[in-house]
């Protein structure tokens, strides 16, 4: 929230009769949200993914991804990747994976498979997760 809409919105919940305390509440739970809207946490044993698992088989070709609990994992060159589904642009769920690079199909933002940025939408980097593959279970941890 830009510094303007703030400053208008403080004064509009002021008319409203919100006060300290209250406006605080509001403006500390609006802070929590868009924490929330950010990256998506992965949880503490990681993701696993059983590649049996016929959901999965875009992970067994070359350039094939899919998308599971905000993570998007990759078959790079054989090697399995896996990054978060949340762009640093402008927080939409919308990273995909072409031609060997992360890449946000809402601005176009584009990430190298480290999460370095590629272009100036991307610039923020990328969130990338640790993939580990045992037999068929691929586990994705932070
Ligand atoms: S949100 Fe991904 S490029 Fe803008």
């Amino acid at each position: 929230m830009k510094l303007q809409e703030k400053i208008n919105r403080n004064k509009f919940l002021k008319q409203l009769g919100f006060t300290g305390a209250a406006l605080f509440a509001l403006y500390t739970t609006e802070s929590c949200k868009n924490e929330a809207a950010g990256v998506t946490p992965l949880p503490s044993s990681g993701l696993t993914l059983d590649l049996t698992d016929s959901s999965y088989a875009n992970l067994k070709k070359t350039g094939g991804y899919i998308i599971k609990s905000g993570i998007v994992v990759a078959n790079y060159n054989g090697n399995y990747i896996a990054a978060t589904l949340t762009c640093s642009h402008e927080g939409r769920q919308q990273i995909t994976f072409q031609s060997n690079q992360w890449y946000c199909t809402a601005h176009g933002a584009r990430f190298d498979v480290t999460g370095k940025g590629l272009n100036s939408e991307g610039k923020k980097g990328l969130t990338i997760y640790q993939v580990s593959l045992s037999g068929n279970t691929l586990t994705i941890t932070a």
